[in-house]
């Protein structure tokens, strides 16, 4: 393979794996699929899902992902020693087609102060773990960790001997975030130029947004030969984010002409696949984010909207069709049918099963009783909901909140468990909100420490539902839940329950294990 001259550039997707490291972004395992098989509607070339070592939960979801989607390469991240290497590999491997990613660091801050490795070491280290994985997988993906603030001959040298060694992609990261593009561009043509063997491999870059570079780095990389571009949807990741997915495809497909290269994605599904990322993670785009922001296609000035009524071309450098942003608001209502439902969420970019299908859609024409106007952002809300209203063990059957000025704020909850137990609590707090998370409290016996609290408004007009998103701190570890309801103190219980729910089910699977 000669992939430098290759005019297709691979589209590694890591929003599982790297994208799952930002702050309040983990996903549960029934999360991840949904957006893994949305990433398989995108048709991503890989998916990286996860980094299998780290823990129980994050082997068996790569492995659900591995054993489930079809058509994209399912990738496992691993350290360079032979036990992550062998935990990828039993994760990745009932995949049709597999990867492992195998990484270390080699700047020279890394090698000093967090390896405490000399040179020679790291790359005896890498070739070592490179090979011990081709024992496993022919696809083999090798990254020196902050390679772009590692001195250039050294990171040449480790890339020749990984080549050597079997790896078959080499990935090139700009980890802290911290390279300028011509800096970026002038790594991959050195790269290009002394080392032996490149050829043979496909280049890729993967860069952190932490100077807002990140899409431009990663097109300068393409510029100059890489020929797979790491990203997350929305650009979530680690501190300020990874390059992100859709900007640097519709920058590739806009811009055709500067590039000269093209990549297989789907571009129809950028808009539903972000909005699924979005909604599972609870972090939001804002507005005016490039793509797939609310506000990417709308023309507010007058002289804007002249311009386009004459002629699109005037003020639009895309379509927002081929970003599947064709989307007629206000679609549906309380009498429309389970016809009409499936396909509007199918649309939306949602696959269901028959049985999902049938409760989101009782849930759906119990929204649409208390809500006149139905808007797709509703839909997607009651989609995500339907999994938090349901999942158990601990179910609210009744909350009542009575709060107001000069009055202490007081919650009365029913709740019911999966085990037949039912239980009231009567409970005051600061505010509804406070009264309702300490009933449910008392009520599971698990308390919570609440970190953020934040409430957006899922649509316009003022039956608009409102979405809620907790996170909280439990046992040193953080979680986030969200939910959606017209009345927002129903949906901060529901959000505070989910996690709640959550916990629980971890701890009884424990229990009988
Ligand atoms: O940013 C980084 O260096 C990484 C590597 C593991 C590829 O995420
Ligand atoms: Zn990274």
């Amino acid at each position: 393979m000669n992939a430098a001259n290759d005019d297709k550039v691979v589209i590694f997707d890591t929003t599982l794996r790297d994208g799952e490291q930002a702050p309040g972004c983990s996903m549960t395992i029934n999360e991840k699929l949904r957006v893994a098989k949305s990433l398989q509607d995108l048709n991503v070339d890989v998916i990286e899902a996860g980094f299998p070592a780290a823990s129980p939960g994050d082997f068996e979801s790569v492995q659900t992902i591995a054993r489930t989607i079809e058509g994209p390469t399912i990738c496992g991240l691993a350290r360079c020693n032979q036990q992550d290497i062998e935990r990828a590999w039993h994760a990745v491997k009932d995949a049709k087609k597999s990867r492992i990613h195998v990484f270390v660091a080699t700047s020279e801050i890394h090698r000093q102060h967090k390896l405490q490795m000399a040179k020679e070491e790291i790359l005896r280290n890498a070739i070592d773990s490179v090979t011990f994985a081709k024992e496993f997988c022919d696809d083999i993906e090798f990254s020196p960790e902050d390679a772009s603030r590692t001195e250039l001959d050294y990171l040449a040298e480790v890339v020749q001997a990984v080549i050597k060694a079997g790896a078959t992609t080499v990935n090139i990261p700009d980890t802290v975030g911290y390279a300028v593009p011509d800096e970026f561009f002038s790594i991959f043509k050195y790269l290009k130029d002394n080392v032996t063997g490149i050829e043979k491999i496909r280049l890729s870059a993967h860069c952190h947004d932490d100077l807002g570079l990140a899409v431009a780095n990663s097109l300068a990389a393409v510029q100059a030969g890489a020929r797979q571009v790491e990203c997350t949807i929305n650009g979530i990741g680690e501190r300020a984010g990874n390059c992100s997915l859709e900007e640097v495809v519709m920058a590739i497909k806009t811009r055709e002409e500067s590039f000269g290269v093209d990549t297989g994605i789907d571009t129809q599904r950028l808009y539903p696949t972000s909005r699924i990322v979005a909604n599972v993670t609870g972090m939001h785009t804002p507005r005016n984010k490039a793509i797939v922001g609310e506000n990417a296609f709308a023309h507010e000035a007058g002289i804007h909207q002249h311009g386009m009524l004459k002629n699109r071309a005037t003020y639009e450098i895309m379509r927002p069709e081929d970003v599947g942003l064709a989307r007629s608001n206000l679609v549906l209502g309380k009498h429309s049918g389970r016809h009409a439902f499936r396909e509007r969420v199918e649309q939306l970019g949602f696959t269901l099963d028959d049985l999902e299908l049938n409760r989101c859609f009782d849930e759906f024409k119990q929204l649409a009783d208390r809500k006149k106007d139905m808007y797709d952002a509703d839909i997607e809300a009651v989609i995500m909901n339907v999994d938090v209203g349901n999942t158990g063990p601990w179910l609210i059957k009744e909350l009542q909140t009575i709060a107001g000025t000069g009055t202490v704020a007081t919650a009365t909850l029913k709740l019911t468990h999966v085990d037949g137990r039912e239980l009231n609590e009567a409970t005051e707090g600061d505010g509804p909100v406070a009264a309702a998370f300490r009933a449910i409290e008392s009520a599971t016996g698990i308390q919570l420490t609440l970190k953020n609290f934040e409430v957006r408004g899922v649509t316009v007009g003022d039956d608009a539902q409102g979405e809620v998103t907790v996170t909280v701190d439990y046992n040193n570890q953080s979680f986030r839940g969200h939910a959606a309801s017209t009345d927002i103190v129903e949906a901060a219980a529901f959000a505070y329950l989910e996690v709640i729910n959550r916990i629980a089910r971890r701890h009884d699977s424990k229990n009988t294990n």
